[in-house]
């Protein structure tokens, strides 16, 4: 056994203890990809390898919470159909002098049937918990099966930034992909305050050479660009990270994209504004991959508010399909979730009168899909909308209401129970006739897409585990609601 097969072995063990002593907890996550136990973030390494899904993910195997010594590992899970997952052994361990304070996020390439994992090993240059006194550099590991990884001889493969350009210290993130006979890596950087991020190339994933600056803040844009995820679809290419510093002031670090083309010849990508990935809570450092079917498929972390971290710690979201329209992303639920509908209600064409807050038979759950289609050409309200996951009296609940006069959604979780709170106001750019909010509900997580895929809001909800009613609202006018359905969703 080498040293990184024991590190493993010691990693795999303290994970079954804990799942071991996992008390039942209401709020864990009922259908989403999590840890067995312990902490998780980013997920890393999102491949289609030999007919499965793999999903690794930043992991703490020993405790509910990130920092610490040699505390992030890799996770691992694979699926035949992106919403049941199986739990594998640990993929990476920190086990050598250069990651022996973790190995951080990064993601996949497949060569000659081998998958190749691209990693950030991290080190504490003094006694750690100092989080700017890392030594950050860029490795690999490989696999035959798909399970077990070996870390190459070579490694560090890129050890540092070139001077003047970046800091050795926060240079993480590697992102793999490949054109044309040469596969390009970006890696996420900074330089004093400003965000970047790097271009390298390379003949054969070992052996890279740094070609230039591929993006970065200019001052606007955030100190630090975290989780670059390149990747081409319908003839445009798309650069999604993380920058730091630009989001909310209660979420500083926040996810986005630039939509654009990359020139291979002189590896400029000219590109337009920047979008979010996600307007609610908590979504941070996605990654996409593409699948078999051509699909190119996101899944985001979903973080946990800190004092909600009980014997686990975060969450992916639900897989998100991404298509190109216009010169934007849409969002979209993966069609393989309707495998988890069961009974379905529809109720449609009502009028919810003027301030008149009604539920309906059936239409209710922790664990619930809505898709709600309401009418505004025949609607006059001044704002309408819904409490999710509400209680009886109404006390507890998730309120989202659309506004008419200024075309928002607003997303309220001021009564969502415990750990969270706060509100998120999604100003919509195109107004339509329809508006379309499709929610998936998960004991205490929420992700609702907007109008076909043009906005998503997550977030994390804490609320009693009896609190299921979803009750519908309309003030100041009527609002017709073209129809509702909604399932049950079970695993
Ligand atoms: C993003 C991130 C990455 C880093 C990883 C460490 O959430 O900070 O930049 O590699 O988490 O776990």
């Amino acid at each position: 056994m080498n040293t990184h097969q024991k590190m493993l072995e010691v990693a795999n063990q303290a994970l079954r203890q804990a799942v071991e002593q996992l008390r039942f907890d209401p709020h864990k996550p009922a259908l989403h990809a999590h840890a067995p136990a312990n902490w998780l973030n980013d997920p890393n390494g999102l491949v289609y390898f030999n007919g499965e899904y793999h999903l690794f993910y930043q992991h703490n195997p020993f405790a509910p919470e990130h920092w610490g010594s040699g505390r992030i590992h890799w996770g691992h899970m694979k699926s035949k159909d992106l919403v049941h997952w199986e739990h594998l052994p640990i993929a990476l361990a920190p086990s050598e002098d250069y990651d022996r304070d973790g190995c951080f996020s990064g993601g996949a390439a497949v060569q000659d049937g081998k998958l190749y994992l691209f990693y950030t090993s991290n080190i504490f240059t003094v006694p750690p918990g100092l989080p700017d006194d890392l030594l950050q550099q860029q490795c690999v590991a490989v696999s035959e099966d798909g399970i077990h990884f070996e870390k190459s001889e070579l490694n560090p493969l890129i050890k540092h930034p070139p001077a003047g350009i970046g800091q050795d210290n926060h240079f993480r993130d590697p992102n793999v992909f490949f054109h044309d006979g040469t596969w390009y890596m970006l890696v996420g950087n900074r330089l004093g305050d400003n965000g970047k991020i790097l271009l390298y190339r390379s003949d054969d994933l070992l052996r890279w050479e740094y070609v230039k600056v591929f993006g970065e803040s200019s001052g606007d844009m955030g100190y630090m660009w975290e989780c670059p995820d390149f990747f081409s679809l319908n003839g445009k290419d798309v650069l999604a990270f993380s920058p730091q510093g630009i989001g909310w002031p209660d979420q500083p670090n926040i996810s986005g994209y630039y939509l654009g083309r990359l020139d291979y010849e002189t590896l400029n990508f000219s590109h337009g504004e920047f979008y979010k990935l996600d307007h609610g809570f908590d979504f941070y450092a996605p990654q996409s991959f593409t699948d078999g079917k051509g699909r190119r498929i996101l899944f985001g972390w979903m973080r946990m508010p800190r004092n909600a971290e009980k014997q686990w710690a975060g969450s992916m979201t639900l897989p998100r399909e991404l298509r190109v329209t216009g010169n934007r992303l849409t969002i979209h639920p993966v069609e393989e979730l309707t495998l988890l509908r069961q009974q379905q209600i529809t109720v449609s064409d009502v009028r919810l009168r003027q301030d008149n807050r009604t539920t309906y038979p059936g239409i209710k759950g922790t664990c619930i899909e809505l898709l709600c289609t309401f009418d505004l050409t025949n609607t006059d309200a001044a704002e309408f909308g819904l409490e999710l996951r509400s209680s009886l009296d109404g006390d507890q609940k998730t309120v989202v209401t659309y506004s008419k006069e200024h075309n928002t959604i607003t997303l309220d979780r001021n009564q969502s129970g415990d750990y969270v709170s706060g509100t998120r106001v999604l100003e919509m750019q195109r107004r339509a006739e329809k508006l379309e909010l499709h929610i998936f509900l998960d004991t205490c997580m929420m992700e609702m897409f907007i109008n076909y895929g043009e906005y998503v809001m997550s977030g994390w909800l804490f609320p009693d585990p009896g609190n299921e009613e979803i009750a519908f609202f309309s003030r100041g006018g009527s609002t017709t609601i073209k129809s509702v359905d909604c399932w049950g969703l079970k695993l």
